[in-house]
């Protein structure tokens, strides 16, 4: 193959030589002239000014100025760890990725993550979790950026802005604090009633893991596997944690915000150093890739649906370890950069209106956030695979590239990168077809359904889950300023359960509305119960 006109990768390790901080045994200025006082200003006399000229104390002060990079929009607050993927081989009948081959290893830099919080802000607050995995495949790499909830607030990227405006802090008082107990993200979820689903798996024991370790993963939006002879399935990815799903208590919760804020983060550390490596199972939910993309009924394209376990099992296609801490908070946990489109052959999107969004949103937040269109050569983010691309210069460019000639074919670099038969191994988009319609600004009809899962979510919990359900709607409405955003939930509550509406209703001192649309007729799944086994008699 063409070489990697690149710097070096230094994937082995994962941390290149060329990117340690410290060399040779002085202490010296960014220009390696040694130094021999970093305690003292330059000045005229012991008393004196200080002096313009002291180039060491402008380089360290300018420096330090410049420390900061904006956090992330979302997801600001997180922990990482590197760890090692071995595929099962059991997906090889459906898809040609290579990392899932039997045995096969392949490196991992996971992100634990909130989504709402500054940086600063506490771990164990009332919140969805972040779980992205940057698989460093021979293949290129594969960011599966995936959450500890299996749906989404909302149907269209578009509206992404919007309800993170809602779920953020008042822009007048900059309160709350990583909590959904407000104003703007009760009256936006009442108004949007497709977040009712989401914001039910908020209200439950799910949005506060007792640990990262403890969390599932949902990579939320169905995906496309293509095989080697060219067959496509639909998928659905899961994360299936070794230690099993478990949350802290509300009350647990609180007192950790105030004792402890950084006890997630703690935990994981302490875990790995301590050799308690976590693990977790990948698996598939596989569909059958029909016109329809529908599921027993349910549209696979539509983020705020799940597929219920009974329906489709999970099956196991691969085993997570992560066995290192990180050597540098920031070179690794913050400049970390993930991409649901970084994608290695035999993983292909679909049309979910949420992950085209998504395709276009993280790598342009990104050149803000890491300065400019060279991200990928950070270390973190350098893939394992060689890099051969034609992207020049640029804002921290490291790279030297080599040639003259940066487009294909040319006549003086070495000739045509696309020989016939070279490009066996290469990503090919699924060529699905793409139905003749009217353009249009609306969703399918089937996106319609706002209640019938969160129905189904509240009826699969066991009684002390449904308690914990119905105080954790009681105490975050409670704190609501507007009474007509309660009496607009406590509707979208009536058209989910009556019983959870009367609760809710009783605890917020209101009476209970009338449902406006028919209860869905759904059976509980097992599987969304962290206690599971004992359903309720109603
Ligand atoms: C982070 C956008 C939906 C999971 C981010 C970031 C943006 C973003 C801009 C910050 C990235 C960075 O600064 O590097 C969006 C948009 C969405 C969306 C526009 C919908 C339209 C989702 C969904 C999931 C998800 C559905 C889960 C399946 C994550 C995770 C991170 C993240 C885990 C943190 C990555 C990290 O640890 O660095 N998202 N997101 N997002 N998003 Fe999304």
């Amino acid at each position: 193959g063409t070489p990697d006109t690149r710097t070096p990768t230094g994937a082995a390790t994962g941390v290149p030589p060329s990117a340690k901080g410290q060399q040779g045994a002085y202490l010296t200025t960014a220009q390696g002239a040694r130094l021999r006082d970093t305690d003292h200003s330059l000045k005229a006399g012991p008393r004196g000014p200080v002096l313009l000229q002291d180039h060491h104390l402008r380089e360290k002060i300018t420096h330090f100025d410049h420390e900061r990079i904006p956090e992330r929009v979302v997801h600001a607050r997180g922990a990482g760890a590197h760890g090692v993927f071995t595929g099962y081989g059991s997906a090889e009948g459906v898809t040609k990725a290579g990392f899932l081959a039997k045995g096969k290893e392949t490196p991992v830099f996971v992100r634990f993550s909130t989504v709402l919080g500054s940086r600063g802000s506490a771990d164990t607050v009332r919140d969805t979790r972040g779980f992205a995995t940057k698989f460093y495949t021979d293949e290129g790499t594969f960011d599966l950026v995936a959450n500890n909830i299996p749906v989404f607030f909302i149907q269209d990227a578009i509206k992404f802005p919007d309800i993170i405006h809602a779920g953020k802090p008042h822009p007048d008082r900059e309160i709350p604090q990583a909590q959904s107990a407000h104003d703007t993200f009760w009256d936006f979820v009442s108004l949007h009633t497709e977040a009712q689903h989401h914001t039910m798996w908020n209200m439950s024991d799910r949005a506060v893991p007792r640990s990262y370790r403890m969390m599932e993963g949902f990579g939320v939006h169905t995906f496309r596997l293509v095989n080697a002879a060219g067959e496509t399935v639909l998928v659905k990815f899961h994360w299936k944690p070794k230690l099993g799903v478990h949350s802290l208590t509300w009350e647990e919760a609180q007192m950790l915000g105030g004792t402890d804020p950084d006890f997630h983060r703690r935990d994981l550390y302490d875990a790995i150093e301590a050799g308690a490596f976590p693990e977790w199972e990948l698996g598939i939910q596989v569909f059958p890739d029909t016109p329809e993309e529908t599921f027993n009924g349910i549209d696979l394209l539509d983020p705020t649906k799940i597929v219920p376990e009974e329906l489709a099992p999970v099956q196991p296609v691969g085993r997570l370890v992560l066995n290192r801490t990180p050597t540098n908070f920031f070179a690794e946990v913050e400049q970390v950069a993930f991409h649901p489109g970084h994608l290695p052959p035999g993983i292909d999107v679909t049309n979910d209106p949420l992950l085209q969004g998504r395709l276009f949103s993280y790598v342009d937040t990104q050149l803000t956030r890491l300065g400019g269109p060279n991200f990928a050569q950070i270390p973190i983010n350098r893939p394992h695979a060689p890099v051969n691309d034609m992207l020049r210069d640029g804002f921290h460019q490291h790279a030297v590239h080599a040639g003259v000639a940066p487009y294909r074919p040319n006549s003086l670099d070495g000739g045509n990168p696309f020989p016939a038969g070279v490009d066996d191994g290469a990503f090919v988009d699924v060529p699905v077809t793409v139905a003749e319609a009217p353009k249009v600004r609306a969703n399918p009809v089937s996106f319609d359904d706002h209640f019938s899962q969160a129905r189904l979510f509240w009826l699969s919990m066991s009684p002390v889950e449904k308690e914990h359900i119905i105080r954790a709607y009681t105490f975050e409405l409670g704190k609501c300023y507007h009474q007509a955003i309660r009496e607009r939930q406590l509707q979208c509550l009536a058209n989910i359960d009556p019983v959870l509406c009367a609760e809710v209703a009783t605890g917020l001192g209101l009476s209970a509305p009338q449902p406006t649309v028919p209860l869905a007729d759904v059976a509980p799944s097992p599987a969304l119960s962290q206690v599971g086994g004992e359903w309720p008699a109603d």
